[in-house]
């Protein structure tokens, strides 16, 4: 089975997450494209497909988007993983889910999943540093990162 996961990452989480992913689908054969850097393939040529990005002000990346409203026929025929990094947990992250993935997507994706996120300082730009430290109050790196919930993600979706 060709599976291809597609994301996008700022400062390295969702990336984590993708070579996790890799790692325990070690099964299938895994193609990791990076939509920022790599050359955007057609997803028609994979078997299954993930998808993830991550939450900066309340949105996921453009090109995320870009990329499922472009592909959105194809990727409703596929077997598809989506998966958001975040630092809000609970019902506040599946709000978050919900809000940039679109119904159709949603209901379609055999395997959804919230793998927690990370605030890395030395990775910010100052603006950045500069709003995290007035909303998370610290200036301190945190780590929300849920490898278990990567492995079930993975797991439910091999
Ligand atoms: C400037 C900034 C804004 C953020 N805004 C949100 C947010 O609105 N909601 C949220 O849950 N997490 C927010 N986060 C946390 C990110 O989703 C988290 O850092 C995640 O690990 C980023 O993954 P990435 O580095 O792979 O892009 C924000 C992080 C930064 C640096």
């Amino acid at each position: 089975m060709k599976t291809a996961i597609f994301y996008m990452s700022k400062h390295g989480c969702v990336e984590k997450a993708v070579f996790l992913l890799k790692e325990y689908l070690k099964n299938d054969e895994v193609e990791i494209i990076n939509l920022k850097k790599d050359k955007i393939k057609d997803p028609e040529s994979y078997d299954k497909i993930i998808l993830g990005g991550s939450i900066h002000a309340g949105m996921i990346q453009r090109k995320i988007k870009t990329f499922y409203f472009r592909h959105l026929n194809v990727l409703l025929k596929k077997k598809l993983g989506l998966f958001l990094c975040c630092m809000e947990e609970g019902e506040k992250a599946k709000k978050q889910f919900d809000k940039v993935f679109p119904a159709k997507l949603r209901t379609h994706a055999k395997t959804t999943g919230l793998f927690g996120g990370e605030f890395i300082f030395g990775k910010m730009k100052p603006i950045e540093k500069f709003i995290i430290k007035k909303i998370a109050k610290t200036d301190k790196d945190i780590s929300k990162f849920k490898k278990e919930e990567v492995k079930l993600f993975a797991k439910k979706f091999a």
